[in-house]
């Protein structure tokens, strides 16, 4: 059964309370605890001079109040005294500015004095703790990237990324081959003369831009393993996990995942929906909910991450302090937020934080407790949660319907070259998630190299890398599969493949791509019940569109099971799209009210209602329902077993 937790920060508050916050998270209904992801000050005051006492006491109060604890590494948050020590491990941002001591992640990846140090606190705290009883998981680091911190341009990542590409093309000719640099006189006589693509006068070329980002991606990598190798020695028979963000794809989060046990992610849908580009009238309509996918495309995400195992390692469960507004949960959101990652196959859902603080930077974020220590709105929401949890008991496995292929080398070759500014990646995979989730249907969000029999669906919103080997295995699956626009568009040097884009699809559904183009906003193509906007590829084929714009150009093209779709969807089309798909495969979809959602996990079916009314669910309710009612009022939850 999920479980809950919270996170806790015992050196924010006298040790003669620790014992009743304890006792009290436990009444609540919790049964781990994250502590220690930024106490690195406290833990060594001087340079090797550790204070382990209070960690010692807090450790061992949590553990004997039956907390079990998720302890973090504390390297987000480098003290004054190392940065004095070493201040050119401080990150350079693209402006060539310093990012200074004074908030947190004030530090590069690649600087490898800091990864020395941070492999010594690593591995203390592991000898320390290690086979501690209470310590049931490790958290290395935090939020690696929050605060825009993966791509630096110190000098120590300019030595690094040499390295990196003497190491991928041995021979500079390669390099200069690769990237085009015969173009504008950019050619280099030794990866010595290459430095990281900033401060230059118009666009670096984006071929250069894809090689630094995913040099910074690999570095996050090799930065992560270097703490779970040691922590895994050090600490046998414990999860070791990180907690990821949302909307975030600047570095490859398939491939840090690799060295964990668990991926886990931090929810705020309110504060994302905030942030991110949603239009007016969602943010006001769901300014007090979050989008409702938001936190489903995560859980989604994330699951197919660390081999299906993933947490919610914060869970909003008030205000945040971070976004543009921060608008207050309508009452029962965090309980819902709390059983919609239950049915979407989550182990825990810990909530940030346990008491709001009182001082510092985020002083208006909610906790569970008030900074009176009075139950906040959240506490009572995680208590009937908990309650929720125990009347529903086991869940089963989630189902297998559709998967939804998902690159982060294809957010970052759009970033290199957008060519229209509003393709951005993340808001076209978003689109899809979203109206395959409005047809009522089950997604899990996978890399391309995932298994995927058993699949009835197969959703690519862009591959622009399209190798002959992954395009075989898709049409050998035999279920519908659909690849968005510029799939296939680029060689993994970050060129024009021979014979033009869709690459190698022309050999399985023969049609080319010799131009494209990205439209203005209020410039569309205007279809039957559906318009395109912001980008449209010219299609020359023999075949006949399966869907047209109205002066008859394709934007949709079919050959057996595969299809590809020329240009930027709007939500009509793609669920008259992917409708037809789903009947094809035999997939039984459901048009939702569009604050509805439906998810299913073993013989369950769960109803969540995002929208600010009451919602009849009688037609989707298939038995006497378990919990909830069929007039899922807002915010409410619903569960029956099929
Ligand atoms: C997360 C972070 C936490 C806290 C929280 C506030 O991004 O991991 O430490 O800052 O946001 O919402």
């Amino acid at each position: 059964m999920m479980r809950l937790g919270c996170c806790y920060y015992p050196e924010h508050w006298p040790e003669e309370i620790w014992a009743d916050d304890a006792r009290r998270m436990v009444e609540m209904g919790l049964t781990r605890v994250r502590i220690g992801e930024f106490a690195w000050s406290r833990i060594e005051p001087q340079p090797w001079r550790y204070d382990w006492g209070w960690l010692d006491r807090a450790i061992d109060t949590l553990h004997a109040a039956g907390l079990g604890i998720i302890l973090g590494t504390p390297t987000a948050t480098p003290p004054k005294w190392l940065v004095n020590k070493m201040p050119d491990m401080l990150a350079i941002d693209a402006q060539g500015q310093e990012r200074r001591f004074g908030s947190r992640r004030h530090y590069c990846f690649s600087h490898l004095g800091y990864r020395g140090e941070c492999a010594r606190i690593t591995a203390a705290l592991a000898e320390r703790y290690g086979n501690h009883p209470g310590i049931v998981a490790w958290q290395t680091d935090n939020e690696y990237g929050c605060h825009d911190t993966i791509v630096s341009y110190s000098e120590s990542a300019a030595q690094g990324f040499r390295r990196w590409l003497e190491r991928q093309y041995q021979d500079v000719a390669a390099l200069n081959t690769a990237w085009g640099n015969v173009f504008w006189s950019q050619e280099y006589r030794s990866f010595a003369e290459i430095d990281p693509p900033h401060l230059t006068v118009t666009e670096p070329n984006p071929a250069h831009v894809l090689d630094y980002r995913r040099f910074a991606s690999d570095e996050v990598v090799t930065f992560n393993r270097l703490q779970v190798d040691l922590l895994r020695s050090g600490s046998p028979g414990r999860d070791i996990v990180h907690n990821y963000m949302g909307f975030f794809t600047e570095f490859d989060h398939h491939a840090v995942s690799r060295d964990l046990d668990v991926a886990t992610w931090d929810s705020y849908p309110i504060g994302f929906l905030e942030q991110f580009w949603f239009g007016r009238d969602d943010k006001l309509r769901y300014a007090r909910q979050g989008h409702p996918d938001i936190a489903a495309f995560h859980h989604d995400l994330y699951r197919g991450c660390a081999k299906g195992r993933w947490w919610v390692m914060e869970q909003q469960p008030g205000p945040v302090n971070w976004a543009a507004h921060n608008p207050a949960p309508l009452p029962g959101m965090v309980r819902l937020w709390t059983l919609e990652a239950a049915a979407h196959g989550a182990e825990l859902v810990s909530y940030f934080r346990w008491r709001q603080a009182p001082f510092a930077q985020e002083m208006h974020h909610a906790g569970l407790l008030r900074p009176d220590s009075i139950d906040d709105v959240g506490a009572h929401e995680a208590r009937a949660a908990a309650g929720d949890l125990a009347v529903l008991g086991d869940l089963g496995p989630p189902p297998k319907s559709v998967a939804l292929l998902f690159s982060y080398e294809a957010a970052w070759m759009f970033e290199a070259q957008p060519q229209g500014r509003s393709f951005r990646y993340m808001e076209l995979v978003f689109a899809f998630y979203s109206a395959l989730r409005q047809l009522g249907l089950d997604v899990d969000i996978l890399p391309s190299s995932a298994p995927l029999d058993g699949y009835k669906l197969v959703v690519a919103p862009s591959l622009p890398i399209l190798d002959p080997a992954l395009t075989e295995r898709l049409t050998g699956l035999g279920v519908p599969v659909l690849f968005g626009p510029r799939s296939g568009s680029r060689t993994r040097d970050f060129q024009i493949p021979e014979g033009l884009p869709p690459g190698p699809l022309r050999d399985v559904l023969p049609i080319t791509i010799p131009r494209v183009e990205s439209l203005r906003e209020g410039l569309v193509e205007q279809g039957d019940g559906f318009t395109v906007a912001r980008w449209f590829e010219h299609v020359e084929t023999a075949l006949e569109p399966e869907i047209a714009v109205q002066d008859g150009r394709g934007i949709v093209y079919r050959q057996g099971p595969l299809r590809y779709l020329a240009g930027w969807p709007d939500a009509a089309l793609l669920e008259r799209l992917l409708s037809m798909m789903a009947s094809e495969s035999g997939v039984a979809v459901t048009t939702l009210p569009c604050d509805i959602r439906l998810r299913r996990a073993g013989d369950m079916t769960f109803a969540f209602n995002y929208g600010p009314e009451p919602v009849d669910i009688t037609d989707f309710v298939g038995a006497p329902l378990i919990i909830g009612d069929r007039l899922l009022p807002s915010t409410g939850v619903a569960a029956w077993r099929d």
